[in-house]
Formats: C-alpha cells, structure tokens, sequence
C-alpha cells in the first residue's frame, strides 16, 4: 500500500477519485492482482500469476491507444491511498459501446469504493466520449461485483452458460449493460 502525490488530472467521487497510474502504484496493482480473490474475478483465461516485469510493461504501454482502452488508478479522498484500477478495454466506436473492468485490492473491499469509482468511470464515458453504451461481464459466482454494478445502474442482459472453468467446475458468465438514456434517468 502506497501513499501518493496526487497528478494535476483527476476525478473526485463521494469516496474515490480516478487519477493517472503512477510508477510507484506497481507493486501495489501487483499484490493485488494476484490476490486469489482479485485474480480469479478478473479474466477468463488461467490465473497464472503476474510478475514485476509484465506489470512494468502494461505500465509502459498505458495510454498508447486511448482510443481503445485506458486505466485510470483508483485512490481514497480520504487517505490518498493507491486501492485498485479501472478503465475501458474495448471500445466500439461504430456502434457505440465500451467494455469496462474494475478491480479493488481486497483490503479496500466492501466499503462503498469499488462502486463509486464505477460511477466515476461511467460518468467519465458518457461524459467525455459520447457513447451509447457500457457494457461488462461478471462471472456469476461474482455476487458482490454484480450487486455493485446494479448499484450503478448496470442491467443484466444475459447469460453465457458455463462459459468459465474455474476451481475445477464450470460457471456462467453473465452480460451487464448500462444505456446512456438510463444513465440520464439516474444520474
Ligand atoms: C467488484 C468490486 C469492484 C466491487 O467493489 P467493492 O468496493 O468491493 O463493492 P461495494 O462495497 O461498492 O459494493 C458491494 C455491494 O455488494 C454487496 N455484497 C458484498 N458481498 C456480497 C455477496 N456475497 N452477495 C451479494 N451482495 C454482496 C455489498 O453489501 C454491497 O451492496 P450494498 O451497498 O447494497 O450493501 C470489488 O469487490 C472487486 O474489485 N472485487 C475483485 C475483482 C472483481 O471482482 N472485479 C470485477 C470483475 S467483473
């Protein structure tokens, strides 16, 4: 856990604020990325674990195609303390829709941030880039991540049967979508 000096750009919710990744936030992002309960959550694809270098790298590439995904570093008002990432990761600029992915080191969990900073990154989207939709999945083993995304307005679209292999079983994934029409109804 890292205390930081907070960069010029930012964006200030109830309890979090979305801000630029900085270099010191790496060992931070990966202890928490390779936290079980994190990376489990996360990707679709074998939990390997991640190391210095290939955060190091993600880090270097960051940024370099705004236009199609970009992480922004989620830190406390409070304590400016560096507590998880989130970011869009696939944008469809012809039908006008973003993927989005969020994650919250497991100590920070549970409080009220992963879902204000949620609210942030949607905010952010609708605000600044003129889209139609956002869009995510969440395993369905996920309950808290979905009762979070609920909170911010996502609605479930549908259900990808046993889309996911994990811990020796398989699970189905579920499709999350946020209108920007909804979004004006609710923000
Ligand atoms: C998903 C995540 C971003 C949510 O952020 P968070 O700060 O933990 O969540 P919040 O505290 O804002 O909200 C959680 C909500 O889920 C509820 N909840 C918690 N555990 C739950 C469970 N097992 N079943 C149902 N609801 C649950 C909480 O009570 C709260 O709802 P409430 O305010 O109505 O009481 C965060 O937990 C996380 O990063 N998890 C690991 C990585 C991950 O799952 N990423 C998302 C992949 S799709």
């Amino acid at each position: 856990m890292t205390t930081q000096t907070t960069p010029s750009w930012q964006l200030d919710g109830k309890k979090v604020r979305l801000r630029a990744y900085c270099k010191e936030d790496i060992p931070t992002v990966l202890g928490y990325i390779n936290d079980p309960e994190v990376k489990n959550n996360l990707s679709p694809g074998i939990a390997l674990p991640y190391r210095l270098e290939d955060e190091q790298k993600w880090y270097e590439n960051l940024g370099r195609d705004p236009e199609q995904s970009y992480s922004f570093a989620i830190e406390t008002l409070d304590t400016k303390n560096y507590i998880g990432g989130c970011g869009y990761n696939r944008i469809d600029w012809k039908n006008s829709h973003a993927i989005v992915g969020i994650f919250i080191g497991t100590q920070w969990q549970n409080k009220d941030l992963g879902t204000d900073a949620m609210n942030l990154l949607v905010q952010y989207i609708f605000s600044e880039m003129s889209l139609n939709k956002i869009a995510l999945n969440v395993f369905s083993f996920n309950a808290r991540a979905i009762r979070s995304y609920e909170k911010c307005g996502f609605k479930i679209e549908g259900t990808l049967r046993q889309q996911i292999f994990r811990n020796g079983q398989f699970h189905d994934e579920i499709a999350m979508g946020l209108l920007r029409s909804e979004w004006l109804k609710i923000k």
